[in-house]
């Protein structure tokens, strides 16, 4: 197992990806105004964001998703493969990042580009990122679940604390050019999720096309889709016998992996953290 996390204003970031010439990159990014961002915390459902976004914007045409495997075709803002694709990439782009709002390079801010911000229950995502660990092999060890619900409540994880990233997206003031959505809307109903979606980045598209990307963005289609499922990525990365990245996809697995402790002590943190906030979640804690 790799290890040693760079730190970038605060935040833990794997070296395997992030390099200071890549955030620099980001930094002096020129933002235009038809790219489209999905920003996420880790393990929100940034992947599947990632398939959604391209069939949105180029009316469900399965081309690029079957050609182009998603780190190009949806690169990350923060992360070196992005300099070497930029050139490729066709208006209207389509980009992920995990960046806290105020990371979000200076020509973001005077642009017109959108985000889409994808959020999911905590309870959720810190159980996605315990397994994602044991699997990827330039993250550090989890240690116990135990231990990794202290390291993510104290923000030792990558990006650095939830209640930080999600209080600055919260907060951005963005107007029409954000849209939230959490994991589980997404879930419960997918057409009607790519459909707000469509209606968002000014698309409206048929109803056809619409089932037509939901159907190919549901977990059984992503998990076999070699371009999206990280098959491609070496075991030296990703090791598929620890843990699959398509693990499960459901909501509520949390209750098979929290003790009643933990529970207490994870709602109480974070209920302290957003204590006065604006905002409320739109899950129950
Ligand atoms: P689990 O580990 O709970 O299965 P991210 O892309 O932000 O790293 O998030 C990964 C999580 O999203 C994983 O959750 C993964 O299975 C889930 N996911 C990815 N695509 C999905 C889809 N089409 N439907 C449901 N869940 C999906």
């Amino acid at each position: 197992m790799m290890s040693g996390y760079i730190r970038y204003h605060g935040l833990l970031l794997p070296p395997v990806a992030h390099t200071m010439k890549s955030l620099e990159f980001a930094q002096n990014f020129a933002v235009q105004d038809s790219d489209v961002f999905a920003v996420t915390y880790p393990k929100s459902g940034t992947i599947w964001m990632q398939e959604i976004l391209p069939l949105v914007l180029n009316g469900g045409d399965l081309t690029p998703i079957h050609t182009i495997p998603n780190w190009d075709r949806v690169p990350w803002l923060e992360e070196s493969r992005l300099a070497s694709v930029v050139d490729q990439l066709v208006s209207p782009r389509a980009l992920v990042s995990h960046f806290p709002y105020n990371l979000m390079p200076p020509s973001f801010s005077t642009s017109k580009a959108k985000v889409i911000y994808v959020m999911r229950n905590p309870k959720d995502l810190v159980v996605s990122s315990y397994y994602f660990h044991q699997m990827a092999e330039f993250l550090e060890d989890p240690g116990t679940f135990d231990e990794f619900v202290d390291k993510f409540l104290e923000g030792r994880v990558l990006f650095g604390k939830w209640t930080d990233h999600m209080k600055s997206w919260m907060n951005a003031e963005l107007g029409d050019r954000i849209m939230y959505i959490t994991y589980e809307d997404m879930l419960q109903d997918l057409p009607a999720a790519v459909r707000r979606i469509s209606n968002f980045l000014g698309r409206n598209h048929s109803e056809e096309v619409i089932q037509k990307i939901a159907e190919h963005c549901s977990f059984k289609a992503m998990k076999t889709n070699t371009m999206s499922n990280f098959s491609l990525v070496p075991k030296i990365y990703m090791d598929n016998d620890k843990s699959h990245f398509f693990r499960k996809g459901i909501a509520g697995d949390w209750k098979n992996h929290f003790n009643s402790e933990q529970l207490a002590r994870f709602t109480s943190v974070i209920q302290k953290e957003l204590e006065g906030e604006s905002f409320s979640l739109p899950w129950n804690m």
